[in-house]
């Protein structure tokens, strides 16, 4: 993550949880998922403001993220066995095969190097473990046109309007087990990818 996107974040986490509200039935299905799985070690990168936090049910839960201003909030909503670190995604100082699990929501698309991202993601999983991808992705329909129209100011708010998955070079290395859609006029999809 770059200094700028530090930043950003450690100036506007008071603001966050507006733009959760827009999330909840996606996430809703996020957490249906990953509460389904055996229980594990769980890994949750770009953590935010730790409103995921009550919705794990029975994971050990490793949550990281580069903002110090969103770990403090996220340190207000811990409940049960939560651990939470200062690190970047890209750069994981976790020995490899430490998790079963990693959830990544809305935090692919906002790091500068998505590929280094999932390459570490890979690294830390054990085998066969998923990783939850919830993230706008621009769509095949006229929904991209506004994908473009906004690239230009996407870049002051830090995250990457237009975003393919196949342009992760680093995903080939994972099967796709489910893709979750939310409707024709949304951009966001959940991608739950097998460690190969
Ligand atoms: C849009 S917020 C998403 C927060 C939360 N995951 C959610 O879905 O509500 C993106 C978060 O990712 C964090 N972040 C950005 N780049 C990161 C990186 N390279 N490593 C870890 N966290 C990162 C930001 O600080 C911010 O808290």
């Amino acid at each position: 993550m770059s200094k700028q996107t530090e930043s950003f974040y450690n100036t506007f986490s008071i603001f966050y949880p507006l733009a959760d509200v827009f999330l909840r039935a996606q996430k809703k299905v996020l957490f249906k998922e990953t509460n389904d799985l055996p229980e594990g070690n769980l890994l949750e990168i770009g953590v935010g403001n730790g409103s995921h936090f009550k919705f794990y049910k029975k994971h050990c839960i490793t949550g990281i993220d580069t903002s110090g201003a969103m770990l403090e909030l996220a340190r207000k909503q811990i409940v049960g066995n939560i651990r939470l670190l200062k690190m970047d995604g890209k750069a994981l100082l976790f020995d490899d095969g430490q998790f079963d699990s990693v959830v990544i929501s809305r935090v692919i698309a906002v790091v500068d190097d998505p590929g280094q991202l999932m390459a570490e993601v890979l690294r830390v999983l054990k085998p066969q473990g998923q990783v939850f991808i919830l993230n706008h992705f621009t769509p095949d329909n006229w929904l991209r046109f506004i994908d473009h129209a906004f690239k230009p100011i996407s870049k002051f708010l830090h995250f990457k309007s237009v975003f393919h998955v196949h342009d992760i070079p680093t995903i080939k290395k994972f099967r796709l087990l489910k893709e979750v859609h939310f409707g024709f006029a949304s951009y966001f999809k959940l991608l739950i990818y097998q460690k190969k």
